[in-house]
């Protein structure tokens, strides 16, 4: 069944598990989440970004996830927009039938300049205003995803800067967060604690310095009511890494956020921990290796089942990881 954001964080706050956010582009992603959560019990957070839209188009999107439900109607789903960058788009995926919405009013419109706390604070509750007025869910951002290492936004390949962000707008400050929340009435709330999108976040396995963990239970602290969401938190398995390399592929050293640091986080609010490069880099290394094995074959459901597998069975290990089998 289609359900609220708010319905499944509230539960998971009740029973203190988290639960993961896959972004979700095409079949073979959606098949592989919801195997997972099938064999897991757990309940399901999906999300579309901008560029998902533009990938599949938004009505493929929207009738993928609604077969999703249909396919699995004991298992309750979460239809989020990711990085909802205007009120207005957030109120499009509200038309197409989303049950939850991301305004990240922590960026400007062009969803790359950071932006001051007025102007968040306003389209954000713009946002909750409407989106609540029919049942549907909102998450804000407070504070702006990079690294603490190299103050980048993150980056697509490991080499150049998107922008470079000064060290306060990288933490999540906590008296800014409680008072956003107030000011907002937001259902979630997703915090800079030094994580950034893609598979370059660290150079080296991180110490508490670059990801902050403690900037979470600060937060969790001063907003013990507030549904907690962890951005960047892939964790850029190095097993997937050595099978990419070893298959052709040349990714460059990188880690991620080791999963029992967020497991430490979900000890302190954590509800919703989004997560879409470990998905691409299984699914990569899966094809990669599939192809390079197998030189005759040429049915592509032969290798998208490979991939289809290697991404459940990251789902399966996040569902477990985080406590939420056997939740749905
Ligand atoms: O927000 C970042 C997600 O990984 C979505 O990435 O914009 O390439 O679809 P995307
Ligand atoms: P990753 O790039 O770490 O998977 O983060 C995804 C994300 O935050 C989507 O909003
Ligand atoms: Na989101
Ligand atoms: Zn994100």
């Amino acid at each position: 069944a289609l359900v609220s954001m708010r319905q499944l964080l509230d539960h998971a706050a009740e029973f203190s598990y988290g639960l993961p956010a896959f972004n979700v582009n095409n079949l073979e992603q959606m098949r592989a989440i919801m195997e997972a959560a099938d064999k897991c019990d757990a309940p399901v957070i999906v999300q579309a970004s901008a560029g998902a839209r533009k990938y599949a188009g938004a009505p493929f999107l929207r009738h993928m996830i609604l077969a999703a439900i249909e396919e699995f109607p004991h298992i309750p789903v979460v239809m989020h927009q990711d990085h909802g960058t205007s009120p207005d788009v957030c109120q499009r995926s509200i038309q197409l039938g989303f049950s939850s919405v991301m305004m990240d009013g922590s960026l400007k419109s062009d969803g790359k300049t950071p932006a001051d706390y007025a102007y968040n604070a306003d389209v954000t509750r713009t946002v909750v205003n409407f989106a609540h007025a029919c049942g549907v869910s909102v998450e804000g951002e407070i504070g702006c995803l990079g690294s603490l290492e190299t103050g980048m936004a993150g980056e697509e390949d490991g080499v150049g800067a998107e922008g470079v962000l000064d060290h306060s707008q990288l933490l999540t400050d906590p008296e800014e967060a409680a008072q956003f929340v107030k000011d907002t009435g937001v259902d979630a709330l997703a915090i800079a604690i030094g994580t950034s999108h893609g598979a370059y976040k660290f150079t080296k396995k991180p110490t508490g310095d670059v990801l902050r963990i403690d900037r979470i239970k600060e937060i969790h602290a001063r907003i013990p009511n507030t549904h907690l969401v962890m951005h960047g938190s892939s964790s850029v398995p190095q097993e997937w890494l050595k099978i990419i390399n070893e298959f052709g592929g040349e990714m460059p050293e990188t880690y991620g956020v080791p999963v029992e640091e967020i497991v430490e986080g979900i000890k302190y609010g954590v509800r919703k921990v989004n997560i879409d490069t470990d998905l691409r880099l299984a699914s990569t290394g899966a094809v990669r290796r599939f192809l390079a094995e197998h030189p005759k074959e040429f049915d592509p459901r032969k290798f998208l089942i490979a991939s289809t597998n290697a991404m459940r069975d990251i789902c399966i290990a996040r569902y477990e990881a985080f406590g939420a089998c056997g939740q749905a």
